[in-house]
C-alpha cells in the first residue's frame, strides 16, 4: 500500500530524514516508534505532502506521489491524524467532520459517513453542535480521527495517538482502530509513544532514530529485544549517569538491533 524509499526531508538547511525506507503492507497496522525528536512527525508530514521530499520515493497505492499535492494524496486515500490534533476550535464537531470531507462531493454519502464516525465514537454524537474547543482530550482525539476518516482513507497515518490521554481512553480509541483495521481493511501507520501498547496491536514495527530507521520487524521480536526493552519498555534500565546510559542505549541500537534486523533477512 505504501512504500517509502530513501526519503530525505527537513527544514531550511537542516536535513531531518536521512533516507528513510519503510513499507506498510495493505491491511496492516504498522507501528512507528522513536524518541522525541527522532523525526516521526517530519516523516508523517512528508508522507502527506505538507513538507516537500528532497529526494527519495513515496509509492502509494501504486503511484509515485512524492511530488503530488496534499489534496491529490488525500484523494488517493491518504489520511492524517496530526500530532496535537489541529482541530478547528471554534467550529462545531459536525463542521470539523465536514472539513475532513473537503475532497468529496455527494451529500448523502458524506452524511452516511458522519453516521459511521458517530457509530465508532458515540461520545461525539451528543456533542455534534458544540465547538471543538469544548471537547476533552479524548473526545478531541476521537474527532481528529473521525475527521480523517471522513476523507475515506485507505491508509490512515496517526501521529501520537495517546498524547495527553488517560490510559482507559487510549485503550478504547485503540480498540476502535483495531476494529477498523480488522473488519474494514483500513491500513494504519501508528506513531505512538507508548511502545508497549503499539507493539501489542501492530503486525509490523519500525524504530526511527535521528532520522533513520534503525530497526524493523515483528512486534514480538522487537518487544523481546533488549534494546527495545531498554529504550522504550522501561526494562533493564541501568542506574548509571546520563552519559553512560545514552552511550549504552546507542550502542545497543547500532549493534544489537541492526544485527537482529539483518538476521531476519
Ligand atoms: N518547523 C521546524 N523547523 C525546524 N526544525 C524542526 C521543525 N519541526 C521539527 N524540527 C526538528 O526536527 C527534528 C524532528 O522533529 P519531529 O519530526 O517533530 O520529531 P518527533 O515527531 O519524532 O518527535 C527535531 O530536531 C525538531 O527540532
Ligand atoms: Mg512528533
Amino acid at each position: 500500500m505504501l512504500q517509502v524509499e530513501g526519503l530525505r526531508a527537513g527544514y531550511g538547511p537542516l536535513e531531518i530524514l536521512h533516507g528513510v525506507s519503510l513499507e506498510v503492507p495493505a491491511g496492516s497496522l504498522v507501528a512507528l516508534l522513536g524518541a522525541n525528536g527522532a523525526g516521526k512527525t517530519t516523516l508523517m508530514r512528508t508522507l502527506l505532502g505538507l513538507l516537500p521530499a528532497r529526494s527519495g520515493r513515496i509509492l502509494f497505492a501504486g503511484q509515485e506521489v512524492e511530488r503530488a499535492s496534499v489534496e491529490r494524496r488525500v484523494r488517493l486515500g491518504l489520511g492524517l491524524v496530526p500530532e496535537g490534533r489541529e482541530l478547528f476550535p471554534s467550529l462545531s464537531v459536525r463542521e470539523n467532520l465536514l472539513m475532513g470531507a473537503f475532497t468529496r462531493r455527494g451529500r448523502a454519502a458524506i452524511e452516511a459517513d458522519i453516521e459511521r464516525v458517530l457509530t465508532c465514537f458515540p461520545r461525539l454524537k451528543e456533542r455534534l453542535a458544540l465547538p471543538a474547543a469544548s471537547l476533552s482530550g479524548g473526545e478531541s482525539q476521537m474527532l481528529a480521527i473521525g475527521r480523517a476518516l471522513m476523507s475515506r482513507p485507505r491508509l490512515l497515518l496517526i501521529d501520537e495517538l495517546s498524547q495527553g490521554l488517560a490510559p482507559a481512553i487510549v485503550e478504547s480509541v485503540l480498540a476502535v482502530l483495531v476494529r477498523l483495521n480488522r473488519d474494514e481493511g483500513l491500513t494504519i501507520l501508528l506513531v505512538e509513544q507508548n511502545a508497549r501498547k503499539a507493539l501489542k496491536v501492530a503486525s509490523l514495527a519500525y524504530v526511527l532514530q535521528s532520522g533513520s530507521i534503525v530497526l524493523q520487524g515483528r512486534p514480538d521480536d522487537l518487544a523481546a529485544s533488549p534494546a527495545i526493552q531498554h529504550l522504550y519498555l522501561g526494562g533493564e534500565a541501568k542506574a548509571g549517569g546520563p552519559d553512560e546510559e545514552n552511550l549504552d542505549a546507542r550502542s545497543l541500537v547500532r549493534g544489537g538491533l541492526n544485527k537482529e534486523a539483518r538476521g531476519e533477512e
